[in-house]
């Protein structure tokens, strides 16, 4: 399917930081007039397993399983095949060429996608690891080898996405977290560091976003929401044939 029929309700992810059932319960009752796709990342699944999921998906939503998993080949492969036929959509892995052919291999109906750089990681904590290049280099590498293997898409920041629509071209689903309002925006004051906006990002070549705190913490999500999706909106229009 062309990048662009996706509706504009799955474009935003949200991501349900938080430890409870209850409160991701109540998060997706607040949001899902407008978004039907949900993130289930650490916390939360360490506070309610496979619950809430199964919930997001009874409920007819999407659910992004964001367990990042990196781990030996054979445990990885295991692990993802105890996501897949659950009706979770998204899932997210780390790691090197075997991690991601193991997991590509029981992959089932999960759309598998490699997370390139975390978004709080920058050019600061690359050189502090002795790190040469620029994590810009490191992004594409990466996402050239996991589509290479297999991988449906990549999670990347909304920077880093021009370069891998680029150099990778149509065939690959680009999944942005460090997404922040405004439309002049360098510091999101927390702990994100390559951060731009749900327009600059579809603008890049980002297919879907990941928004967390800009939405949960907002004394009016839906009012975020309403923002975010009229930028992606224009940002979908403006693209070429087939981009995002
Ligand atoms: O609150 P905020 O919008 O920063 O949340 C971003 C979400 O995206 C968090 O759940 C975080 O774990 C996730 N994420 C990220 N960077 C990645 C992959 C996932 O920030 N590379």
């Amino acid at each position: 399917m062309s990048y662009k029929k996706i509706p504009l309700q799955e474009r935003i992810i949200v991501a349900l930081d938080v430890s409870s059932p209850e409160e991701a319960k109540a998060l997706v009752k607040k949001c899902e007039s407008h978004c039907t796709f949900y993130k289930v990342g650490l916390q939360l699944f360490m506070g309610s397993w496979f619950d809430t999921v199964d919930w997001i998906v009874d409920r007819g939503h999407k659910v992004m399983l964001d367990l990042k998993f990196f781990d030996i080949p054979e445990t990885v492969k295991l692990a993802v095949q105890q996501v897949n036929d659950r009706g979770v959509t998204f899932a997210t892995i780390h790691g090197n060429d075997p991690i991601i052919r193991a997991a590509v291999s029981a992959r089932g109906d999960l759309q598998l996608l490699a997370v390139t750089v975390l978004t709080s990681f920058g050019e600061e904590d690359m050189r502090a690891m002795g790190m040469t290049g620029s994590v810009a280099d490191l992004v594409s590498f990466r996402a050239k080898r996991a589509l290479e293997l297999g991988c449906d898409g990549v999670v990347s920041s909304g920077l880093e996405a021009e370069k891998i629509r680029r150099e990778l071209g149509e065939k690959l689903l680009i999944v942005t977290p460090g997404i922040r309002p405004g439309a002049n925006i360098t510091d999101s004051g927390d702990d994100q560091q390559r951060i731009v906006t749900a327009g600059m990002a579809l603008k890049n070549g980002a297919t879907h976003v990941v928004v967390g705190r800009p939405i949960t913490r907002a004394l009016d999500p839906i009012a975020v929401i309403e923002q975010m999706q009229r930028e992606i909106a224009m940002s979908v229009e403006e693209a070429g044939p087939g981009r995002s």
